[in-house]
């Protein structure tokens, strides 16, 4: 429900060259340069296509450093779209997760929740705190037909509070369509339930809303109580049960920031004094206040049902086609991306020689698309040194709101097909630069053997030099 009034020129380089840029990329698909990139499906991050409104906005941002409108036009998109009267701006989610880390997260405590994300667990990490993941039985299975296979496992949450005590939780975190086990969302009945857990022991309920309208979306498709419900009252809903809500405005919000809003003022007032101190006055949280002004729009247009299926829908239709020619996908199809199962893909390569890694690397090899490793890459060392094998090996194909048309994933499925049915060419990959935390953002990797050589050789030998 929208159409392209702005394009930007994308270049898609012939394989040799793309075989050079992986190269120079040392095997990760972070370090390539996007004008040697095709189609960038790494992340659904910042990536969005605004929208008009988006981008008038920006043009009546109000420049000050304290009080600022464009400050009280996201609270009040806040209090609309959200129902909280207190809010901070953040430069980015992370940024929310770091304040909160600092404000609630003691050395020995614990966060429960439904499934770790890579910056959420290092900030509670560096805080001296525990990630406890309490997904549920199913969730780690990459075929499924669960419609909510990130909900937190209440029999585990039991478990867990009667192990550490209330008081060293420091708080249950619940991330909307988990991002690293497949954008799987969870249920209002779930929420509802572990809301009333928390309430029980005095454990504050702290929602990642980064991908708040997907999770609507999808609880309107998949829970019969709000097949007739409207996106805007299913979020509404949803904030009910939550104590603290933070996001990353880079994804449903489609502009670039974050925000934590809550109705506690006491939980707002022990945040409050780290944000001047990490990212800015209390008016602008680090954000340009023209992206304040965007995320504010961003925040209302997300709660209209053209936009906030507008991803997901083109994810199911990637992810069904995939399905049907028997490529190895995560099923049920969930929000930001199509995620390929490189265990199922590459069955011969070892976990400890990256599978996803090797398969991100291929896919740009025989396409251009540019896909993200989400597998023991993107899961740093333990404290002894040893590699921690990831629960899942996946390739992240992401679709950015608005942004591509159904051409371009017919182009990819196609790609996709054709390495597949060559899957037997891809090889293992190890590090030959490895950074100490985070390593998938800069690690730098090399193949084992003359695999890519191999794979490029057979794509131009069907293909042809021009692609
Ligand atoms: N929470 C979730 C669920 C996320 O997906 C992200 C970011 C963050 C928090 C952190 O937000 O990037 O604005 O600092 N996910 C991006 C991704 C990086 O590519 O999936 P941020």
């Amino acid at each position: 429900m929208h159409k392209i009034k702005i394009v930007q020129e994308v270049n898609l380089p012939n394989a040799s060259e793309r075989l050079r840029a992986i190269r120079d990329a040392g095997f990760n698909t972070f370090l390539l340069r996007t004008r040697d990139v095709f189609l960038d499906m790494l992340t659904d991050s910042g990536t969005n296509a605004m929208s008009d409104r988006q981008q008038a906005a920006m043009m009546v941002a109000d420049d000050a450093y304290a009080g600022s409108e464009s400050f009280y036009r996201l609270e009040d998109a806040v209090r609309d779209v959200l129902g909280f009267q207190w809010v901070m701006p953040v430069h980015q989610g992370r940024a929310a997760e770091h304040l909160l880390a600092e404000a609630f997260v003691k050395p020995g405590d614990v966060v429960l929740m439904n499934y770790h994300f890579t910056t959420s667990k290092a900030h509670i990490d560096l805080a001296g705190g525990k990630v406890l993941e309490l997904f549920g039985p199913d969730a780690l299975e990459t075929e499924s037909s669960n419609p909510f296979k990130g909900n937190l496992d209440l029999g585990r949450l039991a478990k867990a509070i009667a192990e550490f005590g209330p008081e060293r939780i420091s708080y249950l975190r619940m991330e909307a369509t988990t991002n690293l086990i497949g954008g799987q969302p969870f249920s209002l009945q779930n929420l509802r339930e572990v809301h009333a857990v928390a309430v029980q022991h005095n454990i504050p309920l702290v929602f990642d809303g980064s991908l708040i309208s997907e999770n609507a979306y999808f609880i309107q498709q998949r829970e019969p109580e709000f097949a007739q419900a409207s996106i805007p009252e299913i979020i509404l809903e949803m904030m009910n049960y939550v104590d603290i809500f933070y996001m990353s405005g880079r994804k449903s919000a489609a502009a670039r920031g974050g925000l934590i809003a809550t109705n506690n003022k006491a939980h707002f007032n022990r945040i409050l004094p780290w944000l001047p101190v990490y990212e800015g006055f209390a008016t602008y949280g680090g954000m340009s206040t023209k992206e304040v002004e965007a995320m504010a729009v961003g925040l209302r247009e997300m709660t209209a049902q053209s936009v906030a299926s507008s991803s997901a829908d083109f994810i199911e239709y990637f992810v069904n086609r995939l399905v049907e020619e028997g490529v190895p996908v995560v099923t049920p199809a969930g929000g930001l991306a199509c995620h390929l199962d490189a265990r199922r893909f590459l069955p011969q390569v070892p976990q400890a020689q990256y599978p996803a890694a090797a398969l991100a690397a291929a896919v740009y090899l025989t396409s251009g698309v540019r896909g993200m490793e989400r597998g023991t890459v993107s899961t740093d060392r333990d404290a002894q040194g040893n590699d921690v094998l990831a629960d899942m090996e996946l390739v992240r194909l992401a679709l950015p709101r608005r942004l591509f048309t159904l051409s371009h994933i017919e182009y990819t499925i196609d790609r996709l097909k054709w390495l597949f049915e060559h899957r037997e060419l891809i090889g293992s990959l190890r590090f030959a630069e490895e950074p100490p935390v985070l390593r998938f953002f800069f690690g730098r990797l090399e193949p084992i053997g003359g695999w890519a050589e191999s794979l490029v050789a057979a794509f131009r030998a069907d293909f042809g030099n021009r692609f």
